[in-house]
């Protein structure tokens, strides 16, 4: 050892000692929080800087903002605040600043940032560390490993310094940035680095780092310690490695999703007590504006799906001035076509504009989806940009409105498949860029936390502003990038600016998804039920309505197509009607049901003929055969046995009490009577504990006659209605015939249960 390193060696524990005989004076006054002053650089207001100056001003942090409006030369770390460019105006800033003795100056990134805490306890913990000048620090060294020897050890904490967030009185961070002569590109962390290793300089200016996160919290390479702590007014993280709970949160390199998630609580956007503090928020009033926005609806048929006329339906009726809405439907199918046409016919003249790229123009779905967000880009009038694709049913008719007064750059509705906790977002990616859940993810499908949140993907369907597209977004080709599909290529090009790798990075090998994020937040919103996505899987097209097939695949959508909108009002009020004796009436399909059904059966055309021979059934011989075509011969069987399981079995138990169905049926089939084959059905009994009969069309307006008579009470009923179904018992009681139709086509669909 050498004279020079005894000499420190015996200065530092001289002061050593002072500076713990002063942190022990219990009498220190309180620093004034108006003594406190924040510095931040921030060049342009993205997202996150806004999301900045929101957590600020909730805790009436005095703000100097530096920079602003100036070009960004501080290197290739993009948004993200750090290089040389920084500490220059920050050296800038405190020269104005030396007489301030007292003032206490916190410096700090804008665009990754929140503040968990409030001026008081930032100044409380910088005092009760006893340093002049404190700097987070890191669990990772960057960007000078080599420099790890010359750190001093530490027994617990985090060792290194990051040049993140830095708390001093004004004289000594002075002292520091004045040595700053380096150009705008040059390394911020480097350069403060060196101070702090310098042991003299460490010593002289009384430079600590802040090991245990009291008031800095980095979240690269943290992320495992840290935890949502909720208050009755705030939210924050608790570092449960060093049981602190830190003020100033920081989402530095590949953290900034994590970031986002925190910032869905932090300080004040979500608690339970009153669940979200900020979803109202620079909301537009729709009612306030002279006109609507006018809306580029793009509509994206890309594979097969089901209901899709009930999604027009739905775009038809949403609760916007259709003068205002554009639309733009890209089908890739050939067999939507006529669905298309005929929506074309009844609709074309409901919207502002309707424009239809169909299959033949074989484009891919990056090129469709391309196409239709640049049909809003490029027309200056363009205020909103709707994209929906056909799987996703509103159910709620403002959602537009919804959207749009919500006022972001990019949000979607939530919307979920039934019963399930899919959806059209993602809470967390992985590290390669895919699907992870969040810890809040099932909370927010399930609509248990309510808001408004900052998520980084989202599909189906969402509203992005016109100028967004004009803006930030306005190249062309958002929707192809590298394998990702189109969807996931968008929230990418949203999410990330440059193609720059971030400088504080400290594994090179993900550095292909360490881009710097473009800082556009994206948002899912279930403040409202907005509708549910339907499945698209096992969607048989191969039928002439082959939504009659989705019973299983899509249970809610199929009843609301197909079952009566006063069936349920069968059990809560009694609706059905008794015509003869232990002969129930009641509605149970739409006419939507009744006419799909039919048409299946006429493009299927195999009708029996009506005669005794009959190869379908065993033993080949039927006695009392009418013309018909089987549930089976479409292979409708097991769709029509679950429809009399969970439609027609309620029924039963109400009208015949005590009687449980097992819902099993062979004989399910349509029957069509007409004067030119077969009219009639001679009196018969059914092989079936009983029977249902469901009238497929209209007497009067499809066929005159018709009706059935039931000869032991000798009571017919000769006025169907259509969709309306009898059910009566089969075997002993109920002897009844089919009455002969006098004039066109008469269709009933029949089960014989329980055989
Ligand atoms: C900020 O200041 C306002 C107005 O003085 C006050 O009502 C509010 O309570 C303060 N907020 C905090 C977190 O101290
Ligand atoms: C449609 O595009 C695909 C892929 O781009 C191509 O392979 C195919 O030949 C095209 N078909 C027609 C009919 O142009
Ligand atoms: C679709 O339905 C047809 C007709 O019922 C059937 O032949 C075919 O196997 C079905 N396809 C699939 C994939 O289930
Ligand atoms: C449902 O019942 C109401 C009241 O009886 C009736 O006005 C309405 O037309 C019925 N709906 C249909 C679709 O038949
Ligand atoms: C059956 O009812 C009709 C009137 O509805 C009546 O004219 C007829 O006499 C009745 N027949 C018997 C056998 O009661
Ligand atoms: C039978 O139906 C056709 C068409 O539905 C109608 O033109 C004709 O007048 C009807 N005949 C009688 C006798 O009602």
């Amino acid at each position: 050892m050498d004279y020079f390193n005894l000499f420190f060696l015996l200065c530092f524990s001289w002061k050593h000692f002072i500076s713990n005989a002063h942190s022990s004076d219990s009498n220190q006054q309180p620093i004034p929080t108006e003594k406190l002053l924040v510095l931040t650089v921030a060049t342009e207001e993205t997202d996150g800087y806004l999301r900045f100056m929101q957590s600020a001003n909730y805790f009436n942090y005095t703000i100097k903002v530096l920079g602003m409006g100036e070009e960004w030369r501080g290197g290739d770390v993009g948004r993200s605040i750090g290089g040389g460019q920084k500490v220059r105006l920050l050296k800038e800033a405190m020269e104005a600043l030396t007489d301030q003795e007292d003032l206490v100056v916190l410096s700090v990134d804008s665009y990754d940032l929140i503040f968990a805490g409030g001026p008081e306890e930032i100044l409380r913990k910088f005092q009760e560390a006893n340093h002049k000048v404190l700097f987070a620090a890191d669990g990772l060294i960057w960007p000078d490993k080599r420099l790890q020897e010359k750190y001093p050890s530490v027994r617990s904490g985090k060792r290194f310094l990051n040049s993140g967030g830095i708390i001093g009185y004004a004289p000594y961070v002075n002292k520091i940035v004045a040595q700053w002569n380096l150009h705008e590109n040059d390394d911020d962390q480097l350069f403060y680095t060196k101070i702090y290793l310098d042991s003299f300089q460490r010593e002289n200016l009384n430079i600590g780092l802040d090991h245990k996160s009291q008031i800095f919290q980095n979240l690269n390479g943290a992320i495992d310690e840290v935890l949502l702590k909720f208050g009755t007014k705030s939210a924050r993280v608790r570092n449960t490695v060093y049981d602190t709970l830190p003020v100033v949160i920081h989402g530095n390199a590949n953290t900034k999703m994590y970031l986002n998630y925190l910032g869905n609580y932090i300080p004040n956007a979500w608690n339970y007590e009153r669940g979200c503090g900020v979803c109202d928020h620079n909301m537009v009033d729709l009612s306030q504006l002279k006109e609507y926005p006018t809306v580029m609806v793009g509509v994206f048929i890309e594979q097969p799906t089901p209901f899709l006329s009930q999604f027009f339906q739905r775009l038809v009726t949403l609760d916007y001035p259709k003068d205002k809405l554009n639309v733009f439907v890209h089908n890739n199918e050939v067999y939507h076509e006529r669905h298309i046409q005929r929506f074309w016919e009844e609709s074309k003249d409901v919207f502002n504009s309707f424009k239809v790229v169909g299959p033949e123009e074989n484009l891919s779905q990056g090129q469709a989806r391309n196409m239709g967000m640049g049909l809003c880009r490029k027309d200056p009038g363009c205020d909103f940009y709707l994209s929906m694709d056909t799987d996703v049913m509103l159910t709620n008719r403002q959602t537009l409105k919804l959207l749009i007064e919500q006022n972001r750059k990019i949000i979607g509705p939530l919307v979920t498949r039934h019963g399930k906790l899919w959806s059209n977002f993602w809470g967390a990616l992985s590290l390669d860029g895919y699907y992870a859940r969040s810890e809040d993810y099932i909370d927010i499908v399930q609509s248990k936390r309510v808001g408004v949140w900052n998520i980084p993907y989202m599909a189906h369907i969402y509203l992005i502003k016109g100028e967004v597209l004009r803006n930030q977004l306005k190249e062309r080709n958002h929707f192809v990038l590298e394998k990702l599909d189109p969807d996931m290529a968008l929230c990418r090009h949203a999410r990330e600016l440059t193609n720059h790798r971030e400088k504080d990075s400290p594994n090179p090998e993900t550095f292909h998804m360490l881009r710097v994020p473009k800082g556009m937040f994206m948002y899912i919103t279930n403040r409202h039920e907005f509708g549910r996505l339907i499945s698209t899987a096992n969607f048989n097209t191969s039928h002439y309505n082959s939504d009659l097939w989705q019973i299983f695949e899509n249970p809610v959508d199929w009843k609301e197509k197909y079952i009566h909108p006063n069936y349920t009002r069968i059990f809560t009020e009694n609706y059905l009607e008794e015509p003869c004796p232990d002969v129930f009436w009641f509605p149970v399909f739409t006419e939507r049901a009744c006419d799909e059904l039919v048409e299946e059966m006429e493009h299927y055309g195999s009708w029996s003929g009506g005669n005794h021979e009959d190869k379908r059934i065993t033993g080949g011989y039927e006695t009392v055969p009418t013309d018909d075509i089987h549930m089976k011969q479409i292979g409708y069987d097991k769709e029509w046995l679950h429809f009399i399981r969970e439609f027609i079995s309620p029924v039963t138990l109400k009208v015949f009490s005590g009687y449980y169905t097992k819902g099993y049926a062979v004989m399910n089939f349509v029957v069509k009577y007409t004067p030119g084959r077969q009219a009639y059905l001679r009196p018969h009994h059914d092989s079936s504990t009983f029977t249902i009969n469901v009238a497929l069309n209209s007497k009067g307006t499809d066929f005159q006659g018709g009706g059935c008579r039931f000869h032991r009470y000798n009571c017919s009923v000769d006025s169907p209605r259509k969709g309306w179904s009898f059910m009566h018992p089969g075997r002993l009681t109920h002897l009844h015939e089919g009455l002969p139709t006098t004039n066109g086509t008469r269709y009933i669909a029949v089960s014989f249960i329980d055989p």
